[in-house]
């Protein structure tokens, strides 16, 4: 039986929160049965606008690992590897960045809009601008035909497939696979300020690892309607950050439809309303929590499922170099 390969990851900058359980994790647990899934541990790319604190990306790899095994990764169906020792990722970076434009790269919405947000400007370090080279490496290397990923990512899968197209039309015959690109219904979750994109920097972000008081008190200052201010008032869902992490993650929707339309009439307290989804996150949270602390205190192990699932990712993506060298013709030896 062959089974699609998903090929996905996250940059070790941080340990993960609700908001990549929600847009990715949660999916990432349905795949292990359907799909040979590969999760790559990106510190590599997160090195791109991380330079400054190499400390922190070696850090956050164990980190973004416990968060994979404590919220279910098995390894022996999904094999959890590292970006910076597979060394066929950086070679084929390499042969890529011949098959891209500096324009098209700095075209690249993605880019585009990371660098304004971050101000870069030609202070871009160059890593940064190549990194749709290099995530486009890292796909097709496992010959990856499935990309889940945040809807932000989308114009990455893009520029890979072009990467692919030229390759392939060079090459004269299909040497690479293209990729398809799957973005999350719900949209990205936000952070509990409201603010679009949840973040460990922005202060706006539940840890998957968060302590019950940590839950607590997040729940406790989440953003909901500023006109809301008695409780017979009615209330505005849209843009009420509590409704929106109910939508996520409330179990019983037939319950939360009721409660939207009690809130809007008018009637139901905040207090309420942030009761119920904290003990929907207390019990999500928990096992996780649980099972992490288990972890932490054997990261023997935590390192030989990394050091195995590379091993196993070293063997495939080195064969995926040899085929594109020969099949673009360059010198074998
Ligand atoms: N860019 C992704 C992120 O921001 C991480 C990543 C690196 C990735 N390589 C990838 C995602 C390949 C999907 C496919 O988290």
């Amino acid at each position: 039986m062959n089974r699609p390969t998903i090929l996905t990851g996250d940059r070790t900058t941080g340990p993960l929160h609700i908001g990549h359980y929600a847009g990715s994790l949660a999916n990432r647990l349905r795949y292990q049965d359907s799909h040979d899934q590969f999760l790559l541990l990106a510190d590599t790319q997160a090195l791109t606008d991380n330079a400054h604190d190499p400390e922190k990306v070696r850090r956050s790899v164990i980190e973004v690992a416990l968060d994979y095994l404590a919220v279910g990764i098995d390894p022996a169906r999904t094999t959890i590897c590292l970006q910076s020792h597979l060394p066929a990722l950086a070679e084929l970076s390499m042969l890529y960045l011949n098959f891209v434009t500096v324009a098209r790269l700095e075209r690249n919405p993605t880019i585009k809009d990371e660098i304004r947000a971050r101000g870069f400007g030609r202070d871009t370090p160059a890593g940064f601008l190549c990194y749709p080279a290099a995530q486009a490496a890292d796909i097709t290397a496992f010959k990856a035909t499935v990309v889940p990923v945040g809807e932000d990512q989308a114009p990455l899968i893009e520029q890979t497939n072009e990467i692919v197209r030229r390759i392939n039309t060079t090459a004269g015959c299909a040497v690479l696979p293209e990729a398809r690109a799957v973005i999350p219904k719900g949209g990205r979750l936000p952070g509990i300020d409201g603010k679009a994109k949840m973040s460990k920097s922005g202060g706006n972000a539940i840890a998957l690892s968060a302590s019950p008081d940590e839950i607590r008190n997040a729940v406790k200052a989440m953003f909901t309607d500023p006109n809301h201010l008695r409780v017979e008032d009615p209330g505005r869902v849209e843009g009420n950050v509590v409704f929106t992490y109910l939508d996520a993650f409330d179990p019983n929707q037939d319950t939360l439809a009721e409660l939207k339309t009690q809130y809007q009439r008018g009637g139901l307290g905040d207090g309420k309303l942030k009761a119920r989804l904290e003990a929907i996150l207390q019990d999500l949270i928990a096992p996780i929590r649980a099972r992490r602390a288990e972890l932490v205190q054997d990261r023997g192990y935590v390192f030989d499922v990394i050091r195995e699932g590379t091993q196993r990712a070293r063997e495939r993506t080195e064969a995926t170099k040899r085929d594109v060298v020969s099949a673009l013709g360059l010198f074998e030896l």
